[in-house]
């Protein structure tokens, strides 16, 4: 369909040149330009224009928040008004053995607050959180609305597949930026993260900005702003919003890929796994309790006395998995040693991340299958000591020709210089950088 300039309100070319030549979008040409992309009337190519424009010249606050509602409006909104407690949820920018969530939803629902997860399959080197709950047998990511308001009234907690009703415009719109090369612009990432997340009707949400190679955002500056831009957004829309930046230089605890790191999520509720992960989990619990407004309840003591491994396990089975079940084991294996005694002074996320993806853990395209069982675990990261000889890591997958280009993508990592390097003196490592809040 093309645009019929005697129905249509506006004209996508000159909607184009306005923002070509770096002046503001009104109101009125972005709901339109939105509503009329998803009806199909803007063509692919005057909106991939439009992103390029607005990738090289920025949004304002007031366009940022205007696009966001336009896409918010081109679909559902769920309404969990109903349920008897208050809701939180959680979003990552992705990154390298970022299983948080798991862990995360059962122990804030065994904290009393409702989290509402509706989360996506990964693309590219970070993986997806249903990937990986699909590792363990039975489990199914698709929900119905009805399906998962009960399962949160009775459990509090539900990770599965955002359904299609949510903010389409966005789902259109992000698939044409990531063929365009116009993902990364800053406003266009915190309008389609948030008109997701508003649209879900959370009432309080936290934002795990990931800073770092094995991150979206490379630096500091960058993470900043999408934070504070994503803070901005759901505040004026009425959610309590706030922020954590933290460290994706290395990554997460010692499994990556899918199976791997179900079975760290479960070692940290059964009160054990890797410090970082059990410290991020924490710190991001505790903003979800506050946003709630629980205070009282610390989500350190639901992790230690078992009530938050209660809580996943019911969660895991009300969806049809097997809590019990055995998880998926790749077939091969490949390990690599240290050269030399001494530190981790570098274990790159990037560069692991890559290997897992490669390894069979991710995907390249929407279509792909994934491995469960593939991935690399780090038998020792950063800031650990090791002896010459020492397994530091081991690789997995199903597909032993994968191998050779995983171990390439450790030893090119960085520069050439190596995704793993050994010194002398443990490098020092803050998860948490900084905390972003209204405001
Ligand atoms: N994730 C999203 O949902 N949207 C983006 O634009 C980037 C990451």
């Amino acid at each position: 369909m093309t645009e019929n300039p005697a129905t249509e309100a506006y004209d996508a070319v000159d909607v184009i040149r306005t923002k070509r030549d770096k002046h503001e979008l009104t109101d009125g040409q972005i709901d339109w330009l939105v509503d009329a992309y998803t009806r199909g009337v803007v063509a692919e190519e005057q909106m991939s224009a439009l992103t390029m424009a607005i990738l090289l010249n920025g949004m304002n606050r007031d366009e940022i928040a205007r696009w966001t509602n336009a896409m918010i409006a081109s679909g559902e909104r769920l309404d969990f008004s109903i349920l008897s407690r208050p809701t939180a949820d959680k979003h990552s920018t992705g990154g390298v053995g970022d299983k948080i969530t798991l862990p995360l939803a059962p122990l804030v629902a065994a904290c009393g607050v409702a989290v509402p997860q509706l989360s996506g399959r990964g693309l590219g080197h970070t993986g997806g959180t249903l990937d990986k709950l699909e590792s363990i047998p039975g489990w199914r990511a698709a929900l119905s609305n009805e399906e998962m308001l009960a399962q949160l009234e009775d459990v509090g907690a539900v990770i599965c597949a955002a359904g299609s009703g949510l903010a389409p415009a966005d789902k259109k719109l992000y698939a044409l930026r990531d063929v365009t090369g116009t993902v990364e612009s800053i406003p266009m990432i915190s309008a389609s993260i948030m008109s997701k997340k508003i649209a879900e009707g959370t009432g309080a949400l936290v934002l795990d900005v990931k800073v770092g190679s094995g991150a979206f955002m490379k630096t500091e500056a960058d993470a900043r702003e999408l934070a504070r831009t994503m803070v901005d957004l759901g505040t004026d829309a009425g959610v309590v919003t706030t922020a954590l930046l933290t460290d994706m230089s290395t990554p997460l605890g010692r499994g990556i890929g899918n199976a791997l790191e179900v079975t760290e999520s479960v070692a940290v509720l059964a009160g054990g796994g890797p410090a970082d992960v059990v410290e991020l989990t924490i710190a991001l619990a505790r903003e979800m309790l506050a946003g709630a407004g629980v205070t009282d309840v610390d989500p350190a003591d639901a992790l230690a006395d078992g009530r938050a491994m209660d809580a996943w396990r019911r969660m895991i089975a009300a969806q049809g998995g097997d809590p019990d079940a055995e998880l998926p084991v790749a077939t091969h294996t490949e390990e690599i040693r240290a050269d030399r005694d001494g530190v981790i002074v570098r274990m790159d996320a990037l560069g692991v991340g890559v290997a897992a993806w490669r390894l069979g853990a991710g995907r390249a395209r929407k279509e792909d299958p994934v491995q469960a069982g593939a991935g690399v675990y780090l038998h020792k990261t950063l800031g650990e000591q090791v002896k010459a000889g020492e397994v530091i890591a081991t690789l997995h997958t199903d597909t032993p020709e994968r191998f050779t280009r995983a171990i390439d993508s450790l030893d090119t990592a960085c520069d050439g210089a190596g995704a793993i390097a050994i010194g002398s003196v443990a490098p020092e490592r803050s998860i948490v950088i900084d905390r972003i809040s209204a405001g």
